[in-house]
């Protein structure tokens, strides 16, 4: 196994915050592994995610992706390395209301300069919503915007996939259909680091389920089997899908 992300005695203290969102929290992750991160509402979750991402800084400890410690970075090299490295998901999708479904899951592969309209599509395609790729976000259901999301995070072939609350704003059905979607990804080699509160959809799909109070991890279970859904085929590395 190797490792992909290490978390040492992370500590993040917001401004004007009397407690820690996080203290001292240490934590390593596999390459492959399909984690999901629980807790109440303001247990830390989100922010556990967004120093993963390297979208914010602990206040100390150190937090490394890919043998890459983010705190060595700038503001610039933190950039690449979410561009690089990191698609997130977030609960309410975030999509570009002015841009249709292909152009928005382009978007992160333009900012690397190797936007392909074929790829799009095709991602779009081995999603599930190919039909969705010329339609506005307006025009498409919550789930099939989720999904758009989900693709405009893959388009960069990331090493990690990170997402917050995928299934909060989604109806049961959709939920279970990203929550499926995201279960292939992972059984065609994608690491899946998956914050929910929801804890029958986080044994069903992940092996793995650190749970979070207060600032601290309480518990890590490595599930025996969660329940595999129905196998589909989703290829999303193309040939160099790895495990
Ligand atoms: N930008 C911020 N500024 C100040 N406090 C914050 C900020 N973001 C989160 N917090 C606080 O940090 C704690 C953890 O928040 P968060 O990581 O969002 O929890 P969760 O995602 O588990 O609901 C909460 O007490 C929250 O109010
Ligand atoms: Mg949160």
């Amino acid at each position: 196994m190797t490792e992909l992300v290490r978390l040492a005695d992370v500590t993040k203290v917001y401004q004007g915050g009397i407690t820690g969102a996080l203290n001292g929290v240490s934590v390593t992750v596999e390459k492959g592994e399909f984690t999901a991160i629980m807790g109440p509402s303001g247990s830390g979750k989100s922010t556990m995610l967004n120093l993963v991402a390297g979208l914010d800084r602990p206040t100390s400890g150190s937090v490394s992706v890919s043998g890459t410690d983010l705190g060595k970075l700038g503001e610039a090299g933190l950039a690449r390395f979410r561009r690089d490295q990191i698609g997130f998901v977030f609960q309410f999708f975030y999509l570009l209301p002015n841009l249709t479904a292909l152009e928005n899951v382009l978007i992160p592969a333009q900012l690397k300069g190797n936007a392909s309209t074929e790829r799009g599509r095709e991602l779009l395609a081995t999603l599930g919503i190919e039909e969705v790729a010329d339609r506005y976000p307006a025009r498409l259901s919550g789930g099939q915007q989720q999904r758009v999301a989900v693709a405009r995070a893959l388009i960069n072939n990331p090493t990690l996939l990170l997402a917050d609350e995928p299934t909060g704003a989604l109806d049961t059905h959709s939920g279970e259909q990203v929550m499926e979607l995201l279960g292939g990804l992972h059984r065609e080699g994608q690491t899946i680091l998956l914050v929910t509160h929801d804890a029958k959809l986080a044994t069903r799909h992940a092996a793995r389920v650190i749970s979070v109070m207060d600032g601290k991890i309480v518990d890590d279970a490595h599930l025996e089997s969660p329940e595999r859904a129905p196998s589909e085929v989703i290829r999303v590395h193309g040939e160099e899908a790895s495990r």
